[in-house]
């Protein structure tokens, strides 16, 4: 039996305990964004430190002025070196009622046709994807008494909430994180039966706008259309952003945006996505967005504005006649190619502020923001991982692109000089960031099996 053999059948006979492992690090409420959680974040933080150097790993919790960032290395190995990267972070859990059970108090669901999945916040986004390979260089330790490579692995705590202590954190120890390539495991695979590489990740702008009319609150028979109401100037404005062809209308907007190449476009086209299969189990049938466009680009390589959350004026229970001071919004937008998140941003508050009326004012703070990012799959460690996958799943594993944003992955590359490989097990009904997020079993038992034999082909 090879070495190989030895680690898939080791990781294998190990899944029971790897998941006991996992539903420790599950039960922990590591929510980023809430600083009432920060000492959760600290917990989870300090259990991976734990499990990493119970492996061998020179494992320690690095303090930030945010959440602490887990760094290990074991580079007893000779060859190629890896630096992996994951997130130990997740997302708030409301709305609380939607959940059918406590999202941190994990289980395995057993599906009337045997299929099974770990429910639980953060089962795949992202803590699930993150033990897959803590699993994986578990088992090579066990069975072969070292790694295949030297590995160092970078897990931090902010990425859920644009937290800004990792890039300068990189740059600092630049030096002792650099590797030959980056591995990370936060995206999804093409299908539940088709694992996937992701070479193209949207960038993001984070902006909240905050109008103010009148000093106060006021009864609208009073004062009704006499004085301007937040609500209506809002509302406008978060309508105006779109046209009826779906495009966004702030000036400069596609500035950087540009058609996807052909052999892409190409390649994208042969993987024949469902549109109904994607929007009917969500309970749509109908792509919004810009018309002309498929909806794979919408989600692959066409920027958005989408308003994540708009408020004013009376929503609790009955009714109010009230015309508000304040109304606010949150909105972000998803970029693509060239697009200058900072330019972005320029435009979208000149758009809003041409639309406020002169005794009213608006406020805009900030939120995160990065450029997209596609990596290069000509270099060798792409092809390596690719046919690892597709060993693990007895399909051939196609390059995709991803709606999602993983800022960070430009610290790789400009921060570090290095490429990463984007290789990820999550499917698009795992409900993450939203109440009853799973893991599918599969996804973390092939997951883990999948890493130990990339760790394998990367040595070759
Ligand atoms: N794991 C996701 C990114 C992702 C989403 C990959 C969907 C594949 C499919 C990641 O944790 C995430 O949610 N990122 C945020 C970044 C933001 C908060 C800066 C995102 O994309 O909204
Ligand atoms: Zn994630």
């Amino acid at each position: 039996m090879s070495h190989l053999d030895a680690v898939l059948a080791r990781l294998d006979a190990d899944l029971d305990a790897s998941l006991e492992r996992l539903f420790h690090l599950l039960r922990i409420p590591s929510i980023s964004t809430d600083p009432a959680y920060a000492a959760d974040c600290r917990r989870a933080a300090d259990w991976l430190v734990e499990d990493l150097a119970g492996m061998g790993f020179d494992a320690s919790a690095r303090a930030t002025e945010g959440h602490p960032i887990v760094v290990a290395h074991d580079r007893s190995a000779s060859g190629p070196s890896a630096l992996f990267y994951g997130h130990y972070d997740v997302q708030p859990v409301d709305p609380l009622d939607l959940w059918e059970h406590d999202p941190f108090a994990p289980f395995i669901q057993t599906r009337p046709d045997g299929t099974r999945c770990i429910r639980a916040r953060g089962a795949a986004d992202d803590k699930g994807q993150v033990m897959t390979f803590v699993e994986a260089c578990r088992a090579w330790k066990a069975v072969a008494g070292a790694l295949p490579v030297p590995v160092s692995i970078l897990i931090e705590g902010e990425e859920e909430s644009g937290g800004k202590h990792l890039p300068p954190f990189m740059r600092a120890h630049a030096d002792e994180l650099r590797a030959d390539i980056g591995l990370i495991c936060d995206t999804g695979m093409w299908s539940a039966e088709v694992p996937a590489i992701t070479t193209m990740l949207r960038g993001l702008c984070g902006e909240e706008i905050v109008i103010t009319a009148a000093d106060r609150d006021l009864h609208s028979g009073g004062y009704g259309s006499a004085a301007a109401n937040p609500n209506h100037i809002l509302a406008r404005i978060l309508a105006d952003l779109h046209d009826d062809r779906g495009r966004v209308t702030i000036p400069h907007f596609y500035d950087g945006v540009h058609e996807l190449p052909e052999a892409i476009r190409r390649q994208w086209a042969d993987l024949g996505f469902d549109v109904e299969g994607f929007l009917g189990p969500i309970g749509l049938g109908v792509p919004a967005g810009e018309q002309e466009r498929s909806a794979l680009e919408m989600i692959w390589s066409r920027p958005t504005a989408e308003v994540n959350g708009m408020g004013g004026g009376y929503q609790g229970a009955g009714f109010k006649t009230v015309i508000p001071s304040k109304a606010s919004a949150k909105v972000s937008f998803r970029l693509v190619f060239d697009q200058d998140p900072h330019e972005v941003r320029r435009h979208f508050r000149d758009f809003v502020r041409a639309r406020i009326p002169a005794d009213c004012k608006v406020d805009f703070i900030e939120h995160g923001s990065g450029r997209a990012q596609a990596f290069d799959t000509a270099a060798a460690p792409f092809e390596k991982a690719r046919r690892a996958l597709s060993a693990e799943w007895g399909v051939e594993a196609p390059f995709i692109g991803c709606g999602g944003s993983i800022p960070v992955t430009r610290e790789f590359k400009e921060g570090l000089g290095m490429d990463v490989i984007l290789a990820g097990f999550g499917l698009e009904d795992d409900r993450i960031h939203s109440p009853n997020e799973k893991y599918e079993m599969e996804s973390f038992r092939k997951g883990a099996r999948a890493w130990a034999r990339i760790l394998a082909a990367l040595a070759a």
